[in-house]
């Protein structure tokens, strides 16, 4: 076992499928995933691998200074990839403190215990925190986000994101705590939880249930498929270069109103209803408080200098995603039922 790496948020949507990769195709590093199990974390998501010799689960909260601080004492983790943080746009509209608590604050203990447990005989380490493209801010009709793009959150979520970003850059500059960030854009596959845009729609349409578009329903997203991020952060994470920001995209724009569109097709087919049965759902709902008008990521840095690219189609992506989503209905009515009822009913109304 020669590397013991931390990552953080694993078994949410995104981490889950880090951490099933880094488990699998590294046998001999020792996996511990630390996750506070907010309502977005889900131990179901990664119970395939949680007999697996190196991997260790940890529940614990990153906001937790003496327990994270008595964590790396007892741990030393040789390396941190972290993606654990409060994730939603729209939670951070009606409670922007806790994504400051753990997006900001929580980062923050992450970075002093790691300064603190290798003081500066950084040889070897790493800190690689996992970003958003949302930092940025809004794009007009052309241009894509590079890495040199200058920072202009919007909305808390955003704010607390390119907080923590800023803060891992100070720790590299001040105490040479060796980092990489990579910034993505709108994830999509299995294990998503049914508050973002796609699997939502999914849940919904399977139920017969309104679809609410906000605003117009012309704001632009760049898509890719979950297990192209997880392939990218592995890329990164060895073949990265100290202190450098990676934009990871899917070169794959699409308006909110013809993805939604194009998903209620692909439903109306697997679900056996008549073309055009799923769009009569669509309902436009009031905007969403300082809605980015479009986001769309240059990922050539990342294409040129590691050779990375998504491996999956769109087409692929989709129909692999639908497919889970159907197939596990367990799942997400195990996430559906509870506070989900209450949620739903404040940000959607009786709808
Ligand atoms: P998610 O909400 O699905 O999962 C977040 C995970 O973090 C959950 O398992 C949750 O239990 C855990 N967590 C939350 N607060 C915690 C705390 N205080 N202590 C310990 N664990 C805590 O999020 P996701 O969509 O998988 O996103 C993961 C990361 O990737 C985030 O940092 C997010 O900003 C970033 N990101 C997400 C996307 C996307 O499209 N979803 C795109 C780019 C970047
Ligand atoms: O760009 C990366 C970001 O993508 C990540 O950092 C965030 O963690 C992730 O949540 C996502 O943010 P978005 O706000 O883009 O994703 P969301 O799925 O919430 O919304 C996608 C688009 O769909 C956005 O324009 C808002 C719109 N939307 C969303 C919901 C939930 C609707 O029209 N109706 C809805 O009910």
């Amino acid at each position: 076992m020669n590397k013991k790496i931390l990552i953080t948020g694993g078994a949410g949507f995104i981490g889950s499928h880090v951490v099933r990769l880094f488990v699998n195709k590294y046998p001999d590093y020792r996996i511990f995933n630390l996750d506070a199990l907010t309502y977005a974390g889900n131990l179901e998501n990664i119970r395939d691998i949680q007999n697996a010799p190196n991997y260790t689960f940890i529940k614990g909260n990153i906001k937790d200074i003496d327990f994270i601080n008595s964590l790396f004492q007892k741990h030393r983790f040789d390396a941190v990839i972290h993606l654990a943080a409060e994730s939603h746009v729209d939670r951070s509209i009606t409670h922007p403190n806790d994504f400051i608590e753990t997006n900001v604050l929580g980062t923050a203990n992450l970075l002093n215990a790691f300064r603190d447990t290798w003081k500066d005989n950084f040889k070897g380490k790493l800190f690689y925190h996992v970003s958003t493209d949302e930092v940025y801010g809004s794009l007009g009709k052309t241009g894509l986000f590079v890495e040199t793009t200058s920072y202009d959150p919007q909305s808390p979520y955003a704010a607390s994101k390119a907080s923590s970003d800023h803060l891992v850059r100070s720790y590299g500059n001040t105490y040479g705590l060796p980092f990489v960030i990579s910034n993505c854009s709108n994830n999509y596959g299995a294990n998503q939880f049914p508050e973002k845009l796609i699997p939502l729609f999914i849940h919904n349409i399977k139920n017969n249930k309104a679809l609410p578009v906000y605003g117009d329903g012309n704001y632009t997203r760049d898509w890719l498929y979950v297990i192209d991020h997880a392939i990218a952060i592995d890329e990164i994470f060895h073949k990265g270069e100290n202190e450098e920001t990676y934009n990871i995209g899917g070169f794959n724009e699409w308006t909110n109103l013809n993805l939604i569109h194009l998903l209620c097709e692909l439903m109306d087919d697997r679900l056996h209803r008549e073309k055009g049965t799923s769009a009569k759902l669509i309902t436009f709902v009031k905007d969403r408080a300082g809605h980015d008008r479009r986001y769309a990521i240059d990922a050539n840095k990342l294409n040129k200098e590691l050779g990375w690219k998504p491996t999956v189609t769109f087409e692929e992506g989709l129909a692999k995603t639908l497919d889970w989503y159907l197939e596990n209905e367990e799942w997400l009515k195990n996430v559906t039922t509870g506070s989900y009822q209450e949620y739903y009913k404040k940000m959607y109304g009786n709808k």
